[in-house]
């Protein structure tokens, strides 16, 4: 059994976050919950978590490597997955868990990605462009926004009459569904060959 972190933002709804602990509840799961850290306290995934009787932190994301690597230990953790975290991670966290950070984000990257993408800029963006699909990612997270080799994918129609939140409405749904399936999948293949190179 793998042991996961999410690291939600000041102003994730957790709605992920959600399903990640959801899924680990399944009994044909190979992940757990090890801690969800918030950057903030009393933030709304970070109390979501707690509710959900999982470990919740808070580290401040100014603070630099060491928090994070000696909580992660602590709690025998082997993913990160970012959920609605909106920082760059310490390049010695990401050293450490090399291949092994993973991040979900609303558009099909390598479009509509990058620093100030997030939230509903992104789907505004997607929309401005008069993309006629659009859908979710899930990539490994290196030291630029958004960079990372991308995992995996789900995509969805862009109706004509969609604005940036029926959009996101529909796009979060499919990221419910991708993230966990995408991170067992991960699991399982590095189980069984190692890390992708
Ligand atoms: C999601 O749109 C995700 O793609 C992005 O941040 C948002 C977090 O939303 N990385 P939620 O808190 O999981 O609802």
């Amino acid at each position: 059994m793998q042991r996961i972190a999410i690291l939600v933002g000041p102003k994730s709804s957790g709605s992920n976050m959600r399903a990640l602990i959801d899924a680990s509840r399944h009994a044909e799961a190979n992940f757990e919950v090890g801690c969800v850290i918030a950057p903030v306290p009393d933030s709304p995934a970070a109390r979501c978590a707690e509710a959900l009787g999982v470990r919740t932190r808070v580290i401040a994301p100014t603070a630099g490597a060491g928090p994070y690597l000696d909580a992660l230990a602590q709690d025998r953790i082997d993913w990160i997955c970012l959920a609605g975290y909106l920082r760059l991670l310490p390049l010695a966290v990401l050293e450490h868990y090399h291949r092994r950070v993973i991040n979900i984000h609303p558009a099909l990257l390598p479009k509509f990605g990058g620093k100030g993408m997030y939230g509903l800029h992104v789907h505004k963006a997607v929309l401005s462009a008069g993309e006629q699909v659009s859908g979710c990612s899930v990539h490994y997270v290196s030291e630029r926004y958004d960079e990372g080799d991308v995992i995996a994918q789900l995509r969805c129609p862009v109706l004509p009459d969609d604005t940036s939140e029926t959009l996101a409405a529909r796009v979060l749904n499919l990221e419910h569904k991708l993230y966990a399936a995408t991170l067992s999948d991960l699991i399982r293949t590095h189980a069984a060959n190692g890390p992708n190179p």
